[in-house]
């Protein structure tokens, strides 16, 4: 018998035990957050046109929702909220009754075992659609940072369980820190969208949440889709800030930058699987493209692979059924 020099790695690709066997990354229903749109109003369940299956709910429609989630067994949810008024300041960000504050009090109340974190920003308040005020016809820094830390004060005194600023301002996170901290939560945990980019694949979220910039765009505060070596300094300031857990958004083409992230610094990192990569994957489905299960899987398992412990992502629900289904 003439000598073989090659590998067989097909041995431990045999059988479907076999590969459970020798898997390097699995996708578990705690890794998941399932972001939500509460509108103010009575009775609305109306559904994002670029983002089938995903609704702006009323307050009156939470409870089903939430007991959803909870028999899929998801345990975290991340809150957007939709305001009737908009003004130049973004007033109800940061207002006791604002939609958020609201809906953060009525889930702690009614699910005090659910997560809750609430995105601390001002775009979807503000008339002009920006994350913070406007000076000059750019966002200025420091009067928005004030603004940002009375937003995470009262989410966080409605109960809030994480608080997510998603703003880009430089210093958010030490400023949010202090000031969670000077009001007595100093317990409540920082997930900063550390590296952010500014991408197109937003777009679905703007209609979503009806937080469209009216004029200009995110560019001088969100960073630059070619840039690796600024989202490490950018994630080495937020963690030197306080931070608990590191954004990336979006995750699809930035798996790089997730695995290097991870690599870097030690904090539990969160991939936020965006509206756009969300719609890409339901039009293509739709039309009977693609397999929308095999490829969704496909994709989440890759963030975990590059490096993510949690996925923000829209379709958690169907991961969590698809998850329970097996292969
Ligand atoms: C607001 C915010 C955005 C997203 C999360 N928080 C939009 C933006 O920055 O323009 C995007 C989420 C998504 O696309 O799913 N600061
Ligand atoms: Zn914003």
């Amino acid at each position: 018998m003439e000598e073989l020099s090659f590998k067989r790695h097909r041995r431990l690709r045999r059988t479907s035990s076999m590969r459970a066997l020798v898997r390097e990354t699995t996708l578990s229903k705690d890794d998941l957050i399932y972001p939500m749109f509460i509108v103010e109003g009575e009775n609305v369940k109306k559904e994002v046109s670029s983002m089938p299956g995903v609704y702006q709910v009323s307050l009156d429609h939470l409870t089903e929702q939430l007991q959803e989630l909870v028999k899929l067994g998801i345990r975290s949810v991340l809150l957007f909220g939709i305001p009737k008024q908009k003004d130049d300041v973004g007033t109800q960000a940061y207002c006791e009754t604002g939609i958020v504050q609201e809906a953060l009090r009525k889930i702690k109340n009614e699910f005090p075992e659910i997560i809750t974190v609430a995105d601390t920003c001002l775009c979807e308040y503000t008339s002009h659609g920006h994350c913070g005020v406007i000076h000059d016809g750019d966002v200025h820094n420091d009067q928005s940072l004030e603004l940002h830390v009375q937003t995470a004060i009262s989410q966080a005194k409605a109960g809030a369980d994480i608080i997510a600023p998603s703003n880009m301002m430089d210093g958010f996170v030490a400023t949010i820190r202090k000031g969670l901290d000077k009001a007595g939560f100093a317990d409540i945990p920082i997930m900063s969208y550390s590296v952010k980019y500014a991408s197109s694949h937003y777009g679905p979220f703007r209609e979503a949440a009806e937080g469209a910039p009216q004029f200009g765009d995110r560019k001088s505060y969100q960073m630059d889709p070619a840039n690796r070596l600024e989202a490490f300094r950018e994630a080495a300031s937020d963690i030197s800030e306080g931070a608990d857990f590191l954004i990336v958004k979006p995750a699809l083409s930035y798996l790089d930058i997730i695995r290097d992230v991870k690599e870097r610094f030690n904090a539990p990192l969160v991939a936020y699987n965006v509206s756009g990569e969300y719609a890409m994957v339901k039009a293509a489905a739709q039309n009977g493209w693609i397999d929308e299960k095999t490829i969704v899987l496909e994709q989440l398992t890759s963030m975990k692979r590059a490096g993510a412990d949690l996925i923000i992502t829209y379709f958690a629900k169907d991961a969590a059924k698809w998850i329970e289904e097996g292969e």
